[in-house]
């Protein structure tokens, strides 16, 4: 018997493995939910918990979940899937897949350095990684780390007319970034249950329980003692004085908040020429409204379930979408992308580009900087994998797989198709 073939060697049945030592790391890790659980025992809790969690009762988390683990795709057979391959075009750049890293700030505080091994693990996979604006590392640093694949992603900050947030524009073009992320969704800060039950601050301050969680979190302080306490890099310019990283920790905390307006949108779009995406954008009208300010792309997300309980699983609004702008700009989302088979449902349902957050972190945290390298060539092994066995030799035969969102549901041909809501 054998495999369909893949791109780059590996086993042919969606495991990935070139070489031994990769076979045995695929071993003791098949999956994201056995990353998790090595993070988990890895890293203090408020850590973990910081990466883990969402606001209110994380209901948004569990629906972006179970609405991908509700959509079934109709295979097709008789297709010679001998070579299959699941390279993608984004903004005129070329990727190994249609996944990219989506930005997480405070990274650093999750495991030292996270930003500088995802951005190495990006570059050497292929795909794109979204530094976030309060990133741990500089965007100067990370673009010398991942030339080919960086992005830059921004928030409001109001303070002096927006001063902060146009100037990054200006250092992520002078450092190279090659696309521009705006995130829309946090005109406010929520609650999150788990970080005010561990006491988990901005800055940052010791008590007794932050203190008992890092004793029992041995490697993650040693790496912390070694390489510092976390601070917003991308911040210290603007921070008068020494910079120390309780000082800009000071500053991100009282400047950081406000919303994205559609006004500084437009300020933006005039200032950066290169492919400008809004993030965090959940309903069609905001769509079309992005689409007539000349934006390039939008990534349908809610944050991964960190600012609002209530809002729609992504995976859920993607045929809206396509529908009402696919037509002017490429339509991504992110939320709970946990293997090649959920990047398979979200190209079936019509995305044209996928991102995954929490797990690269956790294999981060898991598995230092090999992780996100394991983790990529899984997720890419696992797509070509579920494409030949749905019958799809490449990513534009994903989106015209027939697939259902739910039981209850008719099957549609693709995003034109007749599939409702769940
Ligand atoms: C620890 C953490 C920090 C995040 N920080 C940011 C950020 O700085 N900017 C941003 O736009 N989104 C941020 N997000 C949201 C992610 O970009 C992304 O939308 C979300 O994580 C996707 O869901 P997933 O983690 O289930 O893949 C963060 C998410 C996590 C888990």
């Amino acid at each position: 018997m054998s495999g369909p073939k893949q791109e780059q060697g590996g086993t042919g049945w969606g495991a990935g493995a070139s070489s031994g030592a990769e076979a045995a790391l695929l071993r003791r890790y098949p999956g994201f939910r056995s990353l998790m659980e090595r993070a988990k025992r890895r890293s203090p809790r408020f850590a973990f918990d910081y990466l883990e969690g969402g606001v209110g009762d994380e209901l948004c988390i569990d629906r972006n979940r179970q609405a991908l683990d509700a959509i079934e795709i109709v295979p097709r057979y008789g297709i010679d899937v001998a070579a299959v391959s699941s390279a993608a075009s984004l903004f005129g750049r070329d990727y190994a897949m249609p996944l990219g890293i989506s930005p997480m700030g405070l990274a650093g505080l999750v495991w030292p350095n996270a930003d500088d091994a995802m951005a190495a693990a990006a570059q050497k996979a292929g795909i794109p990684f979204v530094l976030s604006m309060v990133a741990n590392t500089d965007i100067e640093t990370i673009a010398r780390i991942a030339p080919g694949v960086v992005w830059l992603q921004l928030y409001a900050v109001p303070q002096d007319d927006y001063r902060v947030t146009l100037d990054m524009v200006d250092r992520g073009s002078r450092a190279g970034a090659h696309a521009l992320v705006l995130t829309l969704d946090t005109p406010t800060r929520q609650k999150r249950l788990r970080d005010l039950r561990n006491g988990l601050t901005v800055p940052f301050r010791p008590t007794w329980r932050t203190v008992y969680d890092v004793a029992r979190a041995p490697a993650w302080a040693l790496s912390t003692l070694r390489n510092g306490q976390p601070r917003f890099a991308n911040f210290v310019p603007y921070v008068k004085g020494r910079a120390r990283p309780g000082d800009v920790a000071g500053y991100v905390d009282r400047h950081m908040a406000g919303a994205m307006t559609w006004d500084l949108i437009k300020r933006i779009r005039d200032r950066w020429p290169g492919p400008l995406v809004l993030k965090g954008i959940q309903h069609a009208d905001d769509a079309e409204h992005a689409a007539g300010l000349g934006i390039d792309g939008i990534i349908i997300s809610n944050h991964g379930g960190r600012q609002f309980d209530a809002a729609p699983a992504a995976i859920d609004m993607v045929q809206d979408m396509k529908r009402r702008v696919g037509g002017q700009v490429s339509v991504m989302l992110d939320g709970s992308i946990h293997s090649g088979l959920d990047i398979l449902r979200a190209l079936a349902c019509g995305a044209d580009f996928v991102f995954a957050g929490r797990p690269f972190l956790a294999a981060t945290a898991a598995l230092g900087a090999g992780g996100p390298v394991h983790l990529a060539r899984m997720f890419q092994a696992e797509l070509r994998g579920v494409m030949a066995q749905a019958g799809a030799t490449d990513i534009a035969a994903c989106r015209t797989l027939s697939f259902r969102m739910g039981r209850a549901q008719e099957f549609s041909q693709s995003h034109t198709g007749l599939c409702k809501q769940r």
